[in-house]
């Protein structure tokens, strides 16, 4: 049997009370072939919502609630592998494996900086070198004024300040609202790659309806304003104090319980 994925609780912040992430599950009866019961399962379920499981006889449904209540237990090595597979796939898209060298999925640091990313929260900044050359930082942090709550973004920014990419990588926005700031669904998240603090002009990095630069969407305007200020606010971040991220030392692994 072979389980993987993360499961989070945070009741803390009242905002999340359940994150599952990529729940994957092979069940091998004895000395059988294995059998896939559950394959990239995402979802959060949050404070005070209702949230079903629907699907036939088979589907899944048992194994998941039960990969959650921590019966099925997650397998520490495997998690953390899916964990740096997750994460470099995710870098990877925004900084392309042939600009550094370094193994940047290990090379982060977290810190907090309340006036940037708001709410407490802790961004982590992973780091880009080549030659031990800084070549780009990628900052993992939310977006917290978003639709339905927090918006994860991993925005990042080449040495020079320009952004090399931003994706989002979890998000409740409403489909078809909201829900097109996700490149999956549409090429918006996009066309952040090049720009920078003076691209376009500080009135510029707002929405249309702001005054701004960057679109809306129909009917749903909550939702980009969010991730537009929370870029800009990242790129403000940086210009004050991003190039000194690549001279703090690298936070430890992070413990991955079983
Ligand atoms: C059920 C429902 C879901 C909505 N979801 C979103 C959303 O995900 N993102 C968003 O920006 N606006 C969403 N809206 C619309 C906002 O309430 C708001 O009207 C809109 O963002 C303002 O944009 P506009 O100025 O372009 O109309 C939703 C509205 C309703 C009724």
């Amino acid at each position: 049997m072979g389980a993987t994925g993360q499961k989070q609780s945070l009741v803390s912040d009242g905002r999340c009370i359940v994150e599952a992430i990529d729940l994957t599950m092979d069940f091998r009866p004895k000395k059988e072939k294995s059998v896939r019961a559950l394959k990239g399962i995402s979802f959060t379920a949050g404070p005070g919502e209702v949230t079903g499981l629907v699907g036939p006889d088979g589907a899944g449904k048992t194994t998941t609630l039960r990969m959650l209540a921590g019966v099925l237990r997650l397998t520490a090595d495997r998690i953390a592998d899916q964990e740096r597979r997750m994460v470099l796939e995710q870098l990877g898209q925004i900084v392309p494996p042939d600009r550094y060298d370094n193994a940047m999925h290990e090379d982060y640091v977290a810190f907090r900086d309340e006036q940037h990313f708001p709410q407490g929260q802790e961004v982590t900044a992973y780091r880009a070198r080549k030659g031990s050359q800084p070549v780009a930082v990628i900052l993992r942090f939310d977006a917290v004024d978003g639709y339905n709550g927090p918006i994860r973004l991993l925005v990042g920014i080449q040495e020079s300040g320009r952004l090399a990419g931003v994706r989002v990588t979890s998000h409740r926005e409403t489909p078809g609202l909201g829900d097109a700031i996700d490149a999956a669904r549409s090429d918006w998240i996009l066309g952040f790659t090049g720009r920078s603090l003076t691209n376009p002009e500080p009135a510029g990095w707002a929405v249309e309806r702001d005054g701004g630069e960057f679109d809306q969407f129909t009917g749903a305007t909550i939702t980009p304003r969010a991730v537009v200020e929370a870029i800009q606010r990242a790129l403000e971040f940086y210009e004050l104090s991003g190039r000194d991220l690549f001279d703090k030392p690298a936070a430890a692994p992070p413990e991955v319980a079983p």
